[in-house]
């Protein structure tokens, strides 16, 4: 679930709604630079904290020289990204240095988010500059941390799973710039991929109470937010407690609330798992609009075998089966999946499986991983791992077909005419770049003044990785 252009778009909205609360403070106190690697629920949680310490007179920033407070809001879900915190952590301890040198202020270190769970104390071992780490169940107890941490940076580690959620802690309301916002309603999973280290570093599934989201979703479209993406390692796993007590509701159920808000146009929601894909949500894509005809899926193998190794608990043609009742349910739903190569035992003939699924299913867009083993998976321990050699040959191969059949899906948007949500400038004078329902970035000219709302575009040209197009109604333009 990490979704690179998802993840930059979130970030930047994020950046900016923390530079417009920015300029509307007076005395800037402290400063907070924070860094997000991962996925959406780790972008979430970063704005969640910089709310969290707002009150304590901490202002954002995205230049680490000027921080007082940097937070690394880490990712473990492969090597590399786990890797990324020690070069972070060794950059920022020479800042620091420097900054000594020169006589000026002191710099707080922190690692929050998956690897500060997956490592905890031994993040400190290995780069004895980090003055605080905390778990991305834990992070309410930032304040309390950081006081802590300047007493005695020893103590200030809280990798708990505590009983109290998170949510019930951090402030009501949450900042939020732009038309889309996120929206986590789900935590942690209790599926177990054999290759995965999430169930560890997030902890038991469990969803938020149904009243909570309500209030937050209502409060997100109260600031402007008109699209809104639920999030959850396995977000259709939903069951959260009914506001009158009575049986959990479902995702469906949930959606079904969500598209009675005013002023809340799109519902998004990842990520999601085949196996909880059930009748009731399929029929929520054909019968709610707000329901935008996109889902991220992901399948990871289109081998049984492997499927069955990584313990998915589904096969190749149970897949294909959700995905033809929400092609009946929604026919013009696109597709989206994550794909993982070079399992433990993957053999050619695995991995042609796999490129027959994506050819068969014509994906919208994909994202592919080489498998990267992780401390204390199953998987880690499986015998058979694959050359690197073959790993980028096959991950060359897969990407190619991916590319194959998003270049076919952006073609065939030519000549439609979309709903835009647009909301950012585009790179040339006059352009706004806006989202269409299939998560395409979509640039047209438009006057900067629309920003902000849904506009009808007819595309004119398709891209690798988004769409060109003018208003349907020029009139708009002028309005
Ligand atoms: N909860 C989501 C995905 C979470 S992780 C789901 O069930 O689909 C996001 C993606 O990272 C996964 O879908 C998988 O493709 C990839 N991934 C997870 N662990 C990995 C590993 N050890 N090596 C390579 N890719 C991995
Ligand atoms: Fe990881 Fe599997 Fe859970 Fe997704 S469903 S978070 S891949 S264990
Ligand atoms: Fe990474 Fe943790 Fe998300 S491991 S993918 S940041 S849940």
């Amino acid at each position: 679930m990490c979704p690179p252009r998802v993840r930059k778009r979130a970030w930047n909205q994020a950046r900016r709604a923390r530079r417009s609360a920015q300029g509307s403070r007076l005395s800037l106190a402290k400063k907070l630079c924070i860094k997000t690697y991962g996925c959406q629920m780790n972008v979430y949680d970063s704005g969640r904290m910089a709310d969290l310490l707002a009150p304590l007179g901490y202002d954002t920033t995205e230049d680490a020289a000027e921080a007082d407070l940097v937070i690394l809001n880490t990712c473990h879900i492969r090597e590399k990204a786990a890797e990324k915190v020690y070069s972070d952590v060794g950059r920022l301890r020479d800042l620091r240095a420097e900054r000594n040198a020169r006589g000026g202020g002191g710099l707080t270190i922190a690692v929050a988010g998956c690897v500060a769970q997956a490592e905890g104390a031994e993040i400190m071992r290995r780069a004895p500059a980090v003055d605080l780490v905390v778990g991305p169940q834990a992070y309410h107890r930032l304040p309390e941390l950081i006081a802590r941490a300047h007493r005695s940076k020893g103590e200030a580690l809280d990798t708990d799973f505590p009983v109290d959620s998170k949510f019930d802690h951090l402030p009501q309301q949450h900042r939020v710039e732009g038309s889309a916002a996120f929206l986590t309603i789900q935590e942690g999973c209790d599926k177990f991929c054999t290759f995965c280290v999430v169930p560890y570093t997030r902890g038991a599934e469990t969803s938020r109470p149904v009243g909570a989201v309500l209030a937050e979703a209502r409060h997100l479209a109260g600031l402007g937010a008109q699209e809104i993406t639920l999030l959850g390692q396995n977000v259709n796993a939903y069951h959260g407690e009914a506001p009158d007590g009575g049986a959990p509701w479902s995702l469906a159920r949930l959606a079904a609330a969500l598209a009675e808000i005013p002023g809340l146009a799109r519902i998004r929601y990842t990520t999601s798992h085949p196996r909880d894909m059930d009748d009731t949500l399929i029929a929520a894509h054909g019968r709610l609009p707000q329901l935008m005809p996109f889902l991220h899926l992901p399948v990871q193998s289109g081998s049984d075998r492997i499927l069955d190794q990584m313990n998915r608990r589904h096969t190749a043609d149970d897949y294909r089966q959700v995905i033809a009742k929400l092609r009946a349910a929604r026919p013009d739903i696109a597709l989206s999946s994550d794909f993982i190569v070079g399992f433990p035992g993957e053999s050619e003939r695995d991995f042609q499986a796999t490129l027959d699924l994506v050819t068969e299913i014509g994906f919208a867009q994909a994202y592919s991983f080489k498998y990267s083993p992780r401390p204390g998976t199953p998987a880690s321990m499986m015998a058979d791992s694959l050359p690197e050699e073959v790993k980028s040959e096959r991950l060359a191969r897969l990407q190619a077909a991916i590319a194959e059949g998003q270049r076919r899906f952006n073609e065939a948007c030519v000549g439609r005419i979309l709903p835009v949500l647009f909301d950012r400038p585009g790179r040339r004078p006059g352009q706004l770049v806006g989202r269409s329902p299939y998560m395409h970035a979509v640039h047209a000219e438009v006057p900067a003044h629309l920003s902000g709302r849904i506009l009808d575009v007819v595309i004119d040209s398709a891209h690798p990785n988004s769409l060109g197009g003018h208003l349907a109604d020029p009139a708009e333009a002028a309005a």
